[in-house]
């Protein structure tokens, strides 16, 4: 391409749920921020004009905060509608006269999975293809086999590096400060591997459960909504190799590299639980054994990190909602100072959401005449929630045709291969408390590596 940059943004599903809350506000933010002026269009069929489509986008922004009516303006002065049902030629042969000039379109596919090759074949037929860009949500496939599928599909319309598969983790500011803090102080590099650390914990928590999303929730369950794809990506972050080269596929290939090596999980190294009440959810099938939680430990086959175990836990309707991951280092080889309460180890903590933090535990001298200690944290740094929201760092890297964030079919493929044996209902699914942290069944997992770090609310 001449020009890497997008001279026009279509988003299909533009009268639904994603777009009224993530892609509207995404959009503002570039358009104020970044000064967008390319046309925007959005296509859904839902019989509405322009103007209910700027209203719609007027409402969404509302609702998110931004009251000046002039730089609602700026964003609902840029779009174009598009009616019309996927499977008809004639929608996309009105989206291309939309298009008009425009050569290298971007498209975000905010439609269900089951659309986007329809989707993906209407924009290669109709010429809107050709030097364009495929943005799609996740989930990307159901299992390995279907998102190989998916890849393959794709890959007749569009080129690999066309295709810009989101994961909205990657655009996470502390996801990127993880990374960022890892290879900018040297002092970590010498002790981030299995000399030196004793496991890894990630905890994503939350305290609200399956919502209005009932439906999509039963067909999916917590091991495909948040494991495979966000919990993953944000352990590649923290135990990949640094980037070497120039290459700009550098950061990619590392964390492709590091995936890889993760050993598939077995039904021994998982535990599924099920909150009580989530049945009656509208949307969820009578007798699911779909799991609302899932704890499992992962080992990386790599000299880095052979033997480090890793604990990853995720939750609906738990005590807080909150993401940490916490390092646990060794102790030392002997109990120098004799203490009688067994001295814990320090730590390294890093804090996504809400708030964000980095936090490292240490052992320190209690005053007073005994070598006794105690455990203090420095907060080497904390942070505003979100700088830039997720969606807007995105869709702006995509427009600029930039990667980097986002899943590629390698990276997704290993994620998928780390989960496939243990997906549906290959483990019993036990039933937990509201407001608990899940089946007592994922404390055991833990074996002999201490207990679960349980992330506080603030
Ligand atoms: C989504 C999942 O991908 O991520 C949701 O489908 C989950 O179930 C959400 O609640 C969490 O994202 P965040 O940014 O609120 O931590």
């Amino acid at each position: 391409m001449d020009d890497p940059r997008s001279d026009a943004v279509v988003f299909f599903g533009a009268t639904g749920d994603l777009a009224y809350k993530q892609i509207f506000p995404a959009l503002l933010g570039l358009v104020r921020d970044e000064g967008l002026s390319v046309p925007i269009i959005g296509v859904a069929k839902a019989g509405w004009g322009l103007d209910q489509l700027k209203e719609q986008a007027a409402d969404s922004l509302k609702h998110h905060g931004v009251t000046d009516d002039g730089t609602i303006r700026k964003l609902t002065d840029l779009l174009r509608y598009v009616d019309g049902d996927y499977n008809d030629d004639a929608t996309f042969n009105a989206l291309r006269k939309q298009l008009g000039d425009a050569k290298h379109p971007l498209h975000y596919l905010a439609v269900p999975p089951s659309l986007f090759g329809t989707v993906a074949e209407g924009l290669a037929k109709s010429g809107s293809a050709e030097d364009g860009r495929l943005v799609i949500e996740k989930p990307f496939g159901h299992n390995r086999e279907s998102s190989r599928e998916l890849s393959r599909l794709l890959a007749k319309f569009f080129p690999e590096d066309a295709i810009f598969r989101i994961d909205h983790y990657l655009g996470k500011e502390p996801v990127q400060n993880i990374v960022y803090t890892r290879f900018a102080n040297s002092f970590l590099e010498p002790v981030w591997n299995r000399e030196h650390v004793e496991s890894i914990q990630i905890t994503m928590a939350e305290d609200f459960g399956v919502q209005d999303r009932g439906h999509f929730y039963d067909e999916t369950g917590a091991i495909r909504d948040v494991v495979q794809n966000h919990l993953l990506q944000v352990l590649a972050q923290l135990t990949m190799d640094p980037p070497t080269g120039e290459e700009h596929e550098a950061m990619r290939d590392q964390k492709a590299a590091l995936l890889k090596a993760v050993r598939p999980l077995d039904p021994m190294s998982v535990v599924r639980g099920q909150y009580d009440g989530y049945q009656s959810v509208d949307g969820v099938r009578p007798g699911s054994t779909v799991e609302t939680f899932v704890a499992v430990r992962l080992l990386i086959e790599s000299w880095r990190w052979a033997g480090v175990p890793i604990f990853i836990r995720a939750g609906k309707r738990l005590p807080v909602t909150a993401t940490e991951v916490t390092v646990r280092f060794k102790r030392p080889p002997r109990e120098t100072f004799n203490e009688v309460v067994p001295n814990k180890a320090g730590h390294m903590r890093f804090r996504i959401s809400p708030d964000v933090s980095i936090g490292m535990g240490v052992r320190v001298k209690q005053p007073g005449e005994r070598m006794v200690g105690q455990d203090v944290e420095m907060i080497l740094t904390e942070q505003r929630p979100s700088f830039m929201p997720p969606y807007q760092r995105l869709l702006g890297d995509a427009i600029r045709g930039l990667g980097e964030l986002f899943g590629r079919e390698d990276i997704i493929d290993a994620q998928w291969r780390v989960v496939n044996d243990v997906l549906d209902n290959v483990t019993p699914v036990y039933r937990y408390k509201p407001g608990s942290w899940g089946p007592d069944e994922a404390d055991a997992l833990l074996d002999g590596h201490g207990h679960w770090h349980n992330p506080s609310t603030s």
